[in-house]
């Protein structure tokens, strides 16, 4: 089968039009017709012109004495928006090329080829609108991780405010230890929002999170094929970080070979990828945070000693909250006027009770379990002011079983001793008190019920208080 070449071209689905020296139309395909519906007269109108200039071009080429290379003189590509195809906007794309005489070199003709690139521009769109978002929302989470919000008046909060305001302008690697729930994921989101790198992204990632073998991947990224399953080529986090910052939470629980691994990026600042060949640079700053005693786990050999060198170079220790209480009415104060905020709700505060009893309570989960806590209280508020009654049953025993200990501990001395023989005989008369009550206040139908002689329930009755036994109550029968 042969082939006509104009055949050919009316199957193209870009435009393709030729336009002689003395202005002939030569060429209008087909796509140029239905596609575009192009007007004649329009183009060879402009293309003449560019004819004209493609000209002008090489005469400059050949008075510098130079033949222009192929495909040099090609126009720079022109975009326009076609007139509305329905309601819907076409973008095209042109571009013109001169066509030489073969005889004597000079531009003949000269092509032009129109390609629809509606799907580009709206991609350019699109990635327009993105950039703007992620603009606004960069500038939200800038101000969202600040140091002024980073809640606390306790000298032990200022002093690791101060210590962290003074490294995040630098590249140095940072260690933060801390109970979980005091806020060092928050310190290393700071630290970075104020660094040069805050335009870059910061990536977290919990060591602790992840086996052996994946963390690997998570954190170098791997090549297709580099172990059963590795269908398609992943980057790592280091990767992903590009020019940012990498918070590796919970350092001490990262497998030792991916130790080795992170030593040599900190020292080398390369890595390889999972079944890679070609080392990488990367371009990170650490930060890296514990809440469990890593000379321990050095000590155990489940962390080495050089890496931890390299890591513990600016540590800042951020306190427990019970060590700061002082800080806990601001923290409540400022997290219920923030979920008041998101909730809908309108709670002015606690009574001096309930904040008594917050006060007083150990905190295990710190600030994470102060601000889940608040939630709750405000999620069941029912009036402006929260009172005792609304205090989690756990947190008011706590406080309940520190009261009574306290009351119950006549001089300090041997306070745990002291509480429990107490607590062990309150419980005795509060039984005996029962099985009287029961039996009608009958001492031998009582003895029975706690299954005691009669002489030991009265030896016991003898030690219980008398206010505790109402008067008029006659339990000598
Ligand atoms: N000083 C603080 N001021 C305000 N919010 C805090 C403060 N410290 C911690 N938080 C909040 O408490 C929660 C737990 O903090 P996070 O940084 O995740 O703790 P960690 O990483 O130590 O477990 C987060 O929601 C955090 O925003
Ligand atoms: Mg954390």
């Amino acid at each position: 089968m042969k082939y006509d070449l104009e055949y050919v071209l009316d199957s193209a689905l870009d435009g393709i039009f030729i336009v002689a020296h003395d202005h002939r139309l030569v060429l209008f395909n087909r796509a140029c017709e239905e596609l575009y519906r192009l007007s004649k007269e329009d183009i060879v109108d402009k293309a003449s012109r560019k004819l004209q200039d493609l000209k002008k071009t090489l005469q400059e080429k050949k008075s510098e004495k130079e033949k222009p290379a192929y495909g040099e003189l090609a126009s720079e590509k022109e975009r326009m928006v076609l007139p509305h195809k329905g309601n819907k906007e076409v973008w095209v794309e042109t571009i013109y090329t001169p066509i030489y005489d073969q005889d004597n070199g000079e531009i003949a003709y000269v092509m032009g080829v129109i390609k629809d690139i509606t799907e580009q521009k709206n991609l350019e769109i699109q990635k327009q609108v993105l950039l703007t978002q992620l603009s606004i929302l960069r500038k939200d989470i800038e101000s969202k991780y600040d140091f002024s919000n980073i809640i606390g008046q306790s000298s032990g909060i200022l002093n690791a405010l101060e210590l962290a305001g003074e490294v995040a302008k630098q590249n140095t690697t940072v260690f933060l230890s801390g109970e979980s729930g005091t806020g060092k994921e928050l310190f290393a989101k700071a630290i970075h929002y104020n660094s040069r790198r805050a335009s870059k992204p910061f990536i977290a990632i919990n060591c602790s999170g992840f086996p052996d073998t994946l963390i690997e991947s998570e954190l170098f990224g791997y090549e297709k094929g580099a172990f059963t399953g590795a269908e398609k080529t992943k980057p790592g986090k280091i990767q992903l970080v590009a020019g940012g910052t990498l918070f590796l939470d919970e350092v001490t629980d990262m497998s030792l070979s991916a130790q080795a691994k992170m030593l040599r990026i900190i020292q080398e600042r390369e890595f390889e990828m999972l079944g890679g060949i070609k080392t990488l640079r990367a371009d990170i700053r650490i930060i890296a945070s514990t809440n469990t005693d890593i000379e321990k786990r050095i000590r155990e050999g489940k962390f080495r000693e050089d890496l931890y060198y390299r890591l513990y170079v600016y540590p800042i220790f951020i306190p427990p909250l019970r060590d700061r209480l002082d800080d806990l009415e601001i923290l409540a104060k400022t997290f219920i006027s923030q979920m008041n905020r998101e909730m809908g709700k309108q709670v002015k505060g606690l009574t001096p009770e309930a904040w008594k009893i917050l006060k007083g309570f150990s905190w295990p989960g710190n600030i994470r379990e102060l601000q889940n806590v608040i939630e709750r209280l405000l999620i069941l508020s029912k009036n402006p002011i929260i009172g005792v009654n609304e205090i989690p049953g756990y947190i008011k025993s706590a406080h309940e079983i520190k009261v009574s200990s306290r009351r119950l501990d006549p001089g300090g001395a041997l306070p745990d001793r002291l509480s429990l023989d107490k607590c062990v005989r309150q419980f005795e008369t509060n039984l005996i008190v029962d099985a009287l009550k029961e039996s009608g206040f009958n001492k031998t139908k009582a003895a029975g019920i706690l299954g005691l002689t009669r002489s030991t329930f009265r030896y016991k009755l003898a030690k219980v208080p008398h206010e505790r036994l109402k008067t008029g109550w006659d339990v000598n029968n």
